[in-house]
C-alpha cells in the first residue's frame, strides 16, 4: 500500500486529512467560512467569531498553508482538462479492424496505432474519473478506492500531456510510458475488490456499485487490450497480430488453465478432480487470449472446488469436470459441467453479485484445513490466484463475456452439479462484432 501513495494522498495527509475527498471538502468549507467572516478587504473582522482564534498567528499560517495546498490539489486534478476529455465519446474499434490493419515496412502502422491511442486513452481514462467522482461520497472516501481514483488521475495527466507522436523516437517513448502505466495499474481489480468490500456497509444502492464495477472493469479490459495490442505490434510472433492469436486452438488454452486450476485445488485440499475436454477439440480460430486468461481459471476453479467440497468422504474417487467445446460460424461455446452438488436455491440469485462468496461458510476442517489451513490459505486477491474467496470470479467473468458480445449462463441441478455456459463471439469479421 505504501508504494501506492500518490502526490494527492500525500498532500492531503500532510494537511492532516485521513482521506482525500473529505480533505478537499474541508478545505473548501474552511475557505468559505473565512470569506464569510472577512470584510471587503479580506481581513478578518474583529467582531467575527473567528476573530479570537484568528489572532493566533499559527491559525493564519495554517490558513495560508491550506490555501496553498488547496491550489496544488486543484492543479493536480486539472479539472477542466478532465471535464473536456470526459465529454468526448470514445472511439471503439472492432477486433477485425485490429486484425486486418496491415503492417507497413516503414513502420508507419505503428505511428498510426500510437496516434489513435494518444487521442483515445485520455478520453477513456477521463470517463473513468468522472465515474469515480459520481460515487457516493462515503464510498469515494475509502482510502483504497481513493488510491485507484488517483492512479487514474495520474494516468490522465501523463497521457494527456504527452506530445504529439510524429516520429519513431516519440513513439518509442510513448510505449515506455504506456508500459509503465500498465504496470502501475496491474492490481486495480484487487484494490477495487478490497475497497468496495471495506465500504460495503455504507452502500444503500447495491445496483449502483454493481454497474460501477461492471463499467470500470470492462473499460479497464478494453484499455489494456488496446495498449497491449499496440505494444505487441512491435514484436514479431508467428501466429500473433498484436494481441490477436490468429490460430488459437481453444482446447490448448483450456488445458493450460485446467492444469493451473488443478494445481491450486491440489494445494488447497490435497486432492483434485481430473478435467476432461470434449466436443470440437480441434477448433482453431483467431481470438484474443487476455479475457480468456481471466475467465477460464476462475470458472474452472469454481467447478473443482465444488466437486471436492461435495465429495469430502470420497476424495480418492472424484467425478471428472467435463468441459465441452462447441464451435459455430458465429460464436463458440464452452460448457463447464461439474458434479459438485449444484448451487442451492437460496443462493442461486446471489452468485453473480460482486463479493458474494461461500468460501468462509464451511467449518469442516477438511475444507478449512484446520488451524494450519487458516494460516496458509492466504487470499491474495481476485487475480492473484487463490482458489476462491473474493466473490469476483462469476460477476467479472459475466461482465467480460457480455462486453465481448457473449454471455455467461449458469444452470444448477440442485443436489447433483452445475453446468456453466460461456458463449463468445468470433472476431473474424464475418458477423457483426463487439467493439473494444
Ligand atoms: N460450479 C459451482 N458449483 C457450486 N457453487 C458454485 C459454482 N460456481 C460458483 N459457485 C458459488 O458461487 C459463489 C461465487 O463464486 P465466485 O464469484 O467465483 O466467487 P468465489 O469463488 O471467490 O467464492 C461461490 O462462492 C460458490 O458458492
Ligand atoms: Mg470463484
Amino acid at each position: 500500500m505504501a508504494g501506492m501513495r500518490s502526490p494527492l494522498t500525500h498532500q492531503l495527509q500532510r494537511l492532516g486529512c485521513r482521506c482525500g475527498a473529505v480533505g478537499v471538502r474541508n478545505l473548501s468549507q474552511t475557505s468559505a467560512n473565512q470569506n464569510r467572516n472577512s470584510d471587503s478587504k479580506g481581513f478578518i473582522s474583529p467582531n467575527s467569531q473567528a476573530y479570537s482564534s484568528a489572532r493566533s498567528s499559527s491559525v493564519v499560517h495554517d490558513y495560508s498553508l491550506a490555501k496553498e495546498k488547496s491550489r496544488q490539489v486543484v492543479s493536480f486534478y486539472n479539472q477542466t482538462a478532465i471535464d473536456a476529455a470526459a465529454s468526448k465519446p470514445s472511439v471503439r474499434l472492432t477486433p477485425a479492424t485490429l486484425l486486418y490493419t496491415g503492417k507497413t515496412p516503414d513502420g508507419n502502422h505503428l505511428l498510426r496505432s500510437a496516434q489513435y491511442l494518444h487521442k483515445e486513452l485520455p478520453v477513456r481514462v477521463a470517463h473513468r474519473i468522472a465515474e469515480f467522482r459520481g460515487l457516493p461520497f462515503i464510498v469515494g472516501c475509502n482510502p483504497t478506492i481513493l488510491q485507484v481514483h488517483e492512479l487514474y488521475i495520474r494516468a490522465f495527466q501523463m497521457l494527456s500531456e504527452f506530445p504529439q507522436i510524429k516520429n519513431h523516437e516519440t513513439e518509442h517513448r510513448y510505449c515506455q510510458m504506456v508500459k509503465g502505466l500498465l504496470d502501475d495499474h496491474k492490481d486495480v481489480v484487487t484494490h477495487l475488490a478490497e475497497g468496495f468490500r471495506e465500504s460495503k456497509k455504507h452502500m444503500k444502492d447495491e445496483n449502483m456499485i454493481h454497474h460501477f464495477l461492471d463499467r470500470t472493469l470492462t473499460s479497464r479490459l478494453g484499455i489494456r487490450m488496446l495498449a497491449e495490442h499496440h505494444l505487441s505490434l512491435h514484436q514479431d510472433m508467428g501466429d500473433f497480430i498484436g494481441i490477436i492469436c490468429t490460430k488459437m486452438t481453444l482446447r490448448k488454452v483450456i488445458e493450460k488453465w485446467a492444469e493451473f486450476a488443478r494445481e491450486q485445488c491440489e494445494m488447497r485440499y490435497g486432492f483434485t478432480p481430473k478435467v476432461h475436454i470434449t466436443g470440437h477439440t480441434g477448433a482453431m480460430f483467431p481470438y484474443i487470449m487476455q479475457p480468456l486468461d481471466y475467465m477460464l481459471p476462475e470458472l474452472i476453479k469454481n467447478a473443482l472446488r465444488a466437486t471436492v467440497e461435495s465429495h469430502l468422504d470420497t476424495p480418492h474417487n472424484l467425478p471428472d469436470v467435463v468441459i465441452t467445446i462447441a464451435n459455430s460460424d458465429m460464436d463458440f461455446i464452452i460448457r463447464i459441467s461439474d458434479r459438485g452438488g449444484g448451487i442451492s436455491h437460496n443462493i442461486i440469485n446471489k452468485v453473480f453479485q460482486y463479493h458474494f462468496t461461500t468460501a468462509q461458510d464451511s467449518t469442516d476442517p477438511r475444507v478449512t484445513g484446520g488451524t494450519f489451513g487458516a494460516l496458509t490459505n492466504t487470499n491474495n486477491g481476485p487475480t492473484a490466484g487463490p482458489l476462491c474467496g473474493f466473490g469476483f470470479g462469476l460477476p467479472v467473468s459475466k461482465a467480460y463475456a457480455e462486453y465481448l458480445g457473449g454471455s455467461l449462463v449458469l444452470q444448477s441441478m440442485q443436489g447433483y452439479g452445475t453446468d456453466l455456459y460461456l458463449r463468445l463471439r468470433h472476431i473474424d469479421g464475418k458477423h457483426e462484432s463487439f467493439r473494444i
